[in-house]
This record gives C-alpha cells, structure tokens and sequence, in this order.
C-alpha cells in the first residue's frame, strides 16, 4: 500500500446495538472491500451519537459493541483502520472549518434532519444540525475516496463533495477529493420488518420490526415468522414485487445474506408460499449471523482487548487524518 492507495471510509453510530440493515447495507461490504486495491478505515463515529441524549456507560458499551460486531463479522484490523472516532480530534476540528464553509440552505435541505428533528425542530441539539458536516469531515480528514454506505446515507455523501468543492473554489486549491458513495448490492435499504415502507432502525419503538446481530435462533425466526406480508406467493419476476414491499424486502434480505440476486431467489421460490419461504428465510440467516454474534460475545468478555485495538486504530489514523488537518489550516490561514 502507498500513500496513493484510494482510500474507503465509512462509519457506523455506536447508539443502541446493530441491526442487520447496518449488516447488510454497510458492514458485510465493509469486509469485502479490504484488500491491496483500497486502504480501509471504518470509524464508530461516537461524536455522532451525542447528537442525541445517550447514556454515558451505554456509550461506552456501544461503542465496544460496534467494534466487536465489526471484527466478528471480518473487519480485521491489521488490514484495516478501525477505531472511534473521538479519539481522533481532528475530525471535530476539520468538522469546524466544514461549518464554516457549509451554508445553512444546505443543511435545511438535509432529509435526515427532517425526519429525526420532525416536528420539535426547534428543541433539538445544534449538533444534530451540524452532523453532516461532521460526515464530510470525517471523509475529507482522509481524503477519502469511495464512501459504503446504505441508500440513506447517499445525501450526506453528496453533501460532503458540495462541502469539498466550495472548500476547494473558495481557496482556490486542488485539495479535497470528491468522494463517490458507494450504494450497491441487494440490500441498500433493508425495510422494517412490520411495515415495508418505513426503514429497518435501531431506534423503531418496536424490536419486532428489526433483526439485531445478537438476537438468537429463536427471536429472530419469530420475528420472520410474524414479518408482515401478503397471501400471494413469490412471483417469477421482480416487476411483479412493484406494490408489494414487505415482499420484496424479505427478498433482498435473502439475496442479501447468501451473496445472490432479487432475482435469482425468485427463480429458486416463484410460487412457494410464505409458509416455506419464511423458514428457509429464518434458517439462513440464522446460519449467517450467529456464528457472529456468538464471535461478538466472546470479544464483549474483553473489553480492555477491544480498546486496546480501538486505541492502536486511533494512532494508525491519526498519522493519515493530522498532516491533512494542518495542511488545511495552512490553506485556511491560520497560524501556527
Ligand atoms: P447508522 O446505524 O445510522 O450509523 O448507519 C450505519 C450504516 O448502516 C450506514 O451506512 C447506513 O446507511 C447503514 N444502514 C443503516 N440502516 C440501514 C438499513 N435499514 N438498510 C441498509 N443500510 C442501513
Ligand atoms: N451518518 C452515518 C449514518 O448514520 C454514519 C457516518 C458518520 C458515516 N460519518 C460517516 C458514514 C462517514 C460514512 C462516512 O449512518
């Protein structure tokens, strides 16, 4: 690897657990990025959590958690960076150039904002205004080339090169990448398990409406088993999926865990009932995901292990994130 290796980022908020939208939308392609083509640094970006009120030992425990599912599940932190994101000030003070570079239009058009500040816009944290900026910097701290991120993220992507573009025109510097998301495979957007319309979050009133990574054989073929659907069987094609979400979703999750195609599971189940395919649902994503978790809980006994990599991640990414800091406040013309 060289110093012009591209280079992935991505991050994952260490708030309440992980579910297997966050598996299969960014972790599972996480692991299959490392190798000699790309540097990888994967971030619990734990400044983002406080964006919201959390518990201060429920943090510290997510944030160990976070790190262990992403090793269990392959992330391996020789061949990656992994660590959180706290540890590495130069992401809050990249975060605050962003601030000063983003316009406040910008951040009024952010969905994600919309949508968690609903209709208490006014008595949210300033933070959780600002955190796509936080994003861009903790993208453009790297350089970062390539973002893996699940469909919801692509507007912050998207954010974060206006941030880098205005940032480069306003110095008149060929300094910022434009980073490119990276939203592929089956499963960008695994839907809630009770109503297909609405997104798969840790955060859902309901756990029957998510899987979690440490939920067990038992709870998480119950919760496909009472998965909301329809009487009509699979289909042959996807065209006939259209107006059936709930359907479809319970498709891509298992295009999703055995590495295939809408598509190709539909040739293997057009016309079984739900009453077939709901177990056979159930059996594999079991076979995927408790030898993680099991993985998972043999790390949590460890914790002092967990921050042991997580702290040897933070050196490794400061060496990266420090000289393009102090290059930009260079840039920016501040002293020192
Ligand atoms: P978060 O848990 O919000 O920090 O998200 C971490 C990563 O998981 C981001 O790349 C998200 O886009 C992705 N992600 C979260 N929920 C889902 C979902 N339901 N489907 C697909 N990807 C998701
Ligand atoms: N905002 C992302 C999410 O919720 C998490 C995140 C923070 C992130 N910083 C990032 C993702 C940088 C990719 C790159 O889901």
């Amino acid at each position: 690897m060289t110093e012009f290796t591209p280079r992935i980022f991505s991050g994952i908020k260490p708030s309440g657990g992980v579910t297997l939208g966050n598996y299969l939308g960014a972790i599972k392609r996480w692991v299959d990025m490392q190798g000699p083509d790309f540097q990888t640094i994967y971030c619990a970006v734990d400044l983002h959590a406080i964006t919201v009120w959390q518990d201060p030992a429920a943090l510290r425990n997510g944030t160990r958690e976070i790190a262990a599912a992403l090793i269990a599940s392959g992330i391996d932190p020789e061949r990656s960076i992994l660590f959180n994101q706290s540890q590495v000030s130069a992401h809050a003070e990249l975060a605050w150039i962003f601030n000063c570079v983003a316009r406040v239009g910008w951040m009024n058009r952010m969905t994600q904002f919309k949508e968690k500040a609903g209709k208490n816009a006014e008595a949210v944290s300033l933070g959780l205004y600002a955190y796509p900026a936080l994003m861009a910097a903790d993208i453009l701290a790297y350089h970062a080339t390539h973002v893996p991120v699940g469909e919801d993220q692509k507007q912050h992507v998207e954010l974060t090169r206006d941030i880098a573009a205005k940032f480069n025109n306003d110095y008149k510097v060929d300094f910022f990448p434009l980073t490119e998301p990276v939203i592929e495979g089956p499963a960008t957007r695994v839907m809630n398990l009770r109503d297909g319309t609405k997104k798969m979050s840790k955060s859902g009133e309901s756990d029957m409406e998510r899987i979690n990574m440490t939920d067990d054989a038992d709870t998480i073929a119950k919760k496909f088993r009472k998965a909301r659907t329809d009487p009509a069987p699979l289909p042959d094609t996807l065209d006939e999926l259209k107006d059936r979400p709930e359907a479809r979703n319970l498709v891509d999750i298992y295009a999703g865990l055995s590495d295939s195609t809408p598509q190709a599971v539909l040739s293997d189940y057009a016309g079984a009932g739900w009453g077939k395919f709901k177990p056979a649902l159930a059996d594999l994503a079991v076979a995927k995901l408790s030898p993680i978790s099991t993985e998972m809980s043999r790390l949590m006994s460890d914790p002092s292990e967990i921050d042991r990599v997580l702290a040897r991640g933070a050196e490794r990414a400061k060496a990266l994130a420090e000289p393009i800091l102090a290059r930009t406040y260079g840039i920016v013309g501040l002293v020192g």
